[in-house]
């Protein structure tokens, strides 16, 4: 799209789908950026009754957002619809809660997450990632979402929270259907089943594990939820069903969306491939320039506790706030020529958040899974090809792929 065709910008809706069929839409957020940094969209188009936003779009504006939750608050919500993940279950998340609660529930789950304990998982990762790329032996061609990313992650997450290997695929279609709520592709029932029928199944799967814990405990993540005890409470069912679709969600839609960004650039740019596959060692520094210009959730949502001023705009208590991260992640304050893929970059960015409270828990997770996926690929399949058009989950929010046709030979 380009810039002369983005509607005037006090009618713009930042969030109307037309403009995210490929992806975030990169020509809006810079005219954004150097025109009107934090801008107010007055509605949600695929979802009327839901109020307007504004939009942060430049990284020293959502970094000075992210460290202020006193004055920016997660509770209410944590995307900009309302009309979509249904609130309460959010609000049952400490992603969707503020200190001190949030604080005290994260607590139970840094010791898993530090790096130290997430490199012993190192050959646990690999093995899982092996046993995927050895179905695709004898095949020309692949899927990188369906075949590789989705059962990878699946397990992966699956193994931290204690499941069974035959529930990664129900959970990680219900996970997809809850995060790709606009995509009817991902989403086919639409939102009314979602919550009246899919929900509640995924509540009974969790119910009966968390039987099974509570008779047996185990060292998974889904005993740590069980076994909480917060201040000498214990976590309800209903916080340890939200704790464990935030983990589950968490696990399943990121590395998937960030592994299959940076196979994508890699073939969109061969010389850069090549860099890889004569020098592995850099495959570090080419998954962080992947996160940078395709982080793997657009948005995450605050809403103002208080009449306050960001940038020159008036925001006033209750109103949300989007922290855009495809926009602040390519800000030319930030990078220079911020659209290009280079992987010697090794580049900050705000991909897992800007700092504060609710900085990712699974930045050591996701690293490591990021790089066995993207080392393991580029060495099985050093010539493979894209072999047909990429398509976009439909989402302000859960930014990735759908599909990601490969030819595995080149
Ligand atoms: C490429 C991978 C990932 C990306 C891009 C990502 C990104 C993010 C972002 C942007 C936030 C919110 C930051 C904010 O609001 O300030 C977040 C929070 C979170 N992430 Fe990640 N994430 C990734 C992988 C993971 C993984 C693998 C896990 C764990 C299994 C995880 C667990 C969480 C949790 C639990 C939160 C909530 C933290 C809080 O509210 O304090 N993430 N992530």
């Amino acid at each position: 799209m380009s810039t002369d065709v983005i509607p005037d910008l006090a009618k713009l809706q930042v969030a109307d789908d037309e403009l995210w069929l490929q992806g975030p839409p990169h020509e809006v957020f810079e005219r954004l950026r150097n025109e009107c940094p934090v801008h107010w969209s007055p509605g949600i188009k695929q979802t009327p009754s839901d109020a307007g936003f504004w939009s942060v779009t430049r990284a020293e504006d959502i970094h000075t957002v992210s460290r202020d939750w006193q004055g920016f608050s997660s509770a209410q919500n944590i995307i900009i619809t309302d009309e979509a993940i249904p609130v309460p279950l959010v609000q049952g998340m400490f992603i969707g809660m503020d200190p001190p609660k949030h604080d005290r529930i994260k607590n139970l789950f840094q010791k898993a997450f530090t790096p130290k304990a997430i490199a012993t998982h190192e050959p646990a990762i690999r093995e899982i990632t092996a046993e995927v790329m050895d179905r695709l032996a004898g095949r020309e061609h692949a899927d990188l979402v369906t075949d590789v990313a989705q059962p990878v992650v699946s397990r992966v997450i699956g193994e931290f929270m204690g499941l069974d290997p035959e529930d990664d695929k129900p959970w990680a279609e219900a996970i997809n259907a809850l995060l790709g709520f606009g995509d009817t592709t991902l989403n086919p029932k639409g939102l009314e089943a979602l919550v009246a029928e899919d929900i509640p199944r995924m509540y009974e799967k969790c119910m009966k594990l968390v039987a099974a814990r509570r008779e047996n405990p185990t060292n998974d993540m889904t005993s740590v939820l069980v076994f909480a005890d917060i201040d000498g409470d214990t976590l309800s069912d209903e916080e340890i069903f939200a704790g464990f679709v935030l983990m589950m969600a968490a696990g399943n839609d990121s590395t998937k969306a960030t592994y299959t960004s940076t196979m994508r650039a890699l073939m969109e740019n061969p010389e850069q491939k090549q860099l890889l596959v004569d020098d592995p060692s850099l495959s570090s520094s080419a998954v962080e320039e992947a996160l940078r210009m395709f982080p793997a959730f657009a948005h995450f949502r605050r809403t103002a506790t208080k009449d306050t001023e960001l940038n020159g705009a008036q925001i006033k208590a209750g109103d949300k706030v989007a922290l855009w991260y495809p926009s602040s992640n390519r800000d030319a304050e930030r990078y220079e020529n911020p659209h290009q893929f280079d992987v010697h970059r090794n580049p900050e960015h705000q991909a897992f958040g800007a700092g504060g409270r609710h900085f990712c828990l699974g930045t050591a997770l996701a690293r490591l899974e990021l790089k066995i996926l993207v080392e393991e690929t580029v060495k099985r399949f050093p010539k493979m090809t894209i072999s047909g058009q990429p398509t976009y989950v439909v989402s302000q929010f859960s930014s990735q792929l759908k599909t990601l046709p490969v030819r595995l030979a080149g």
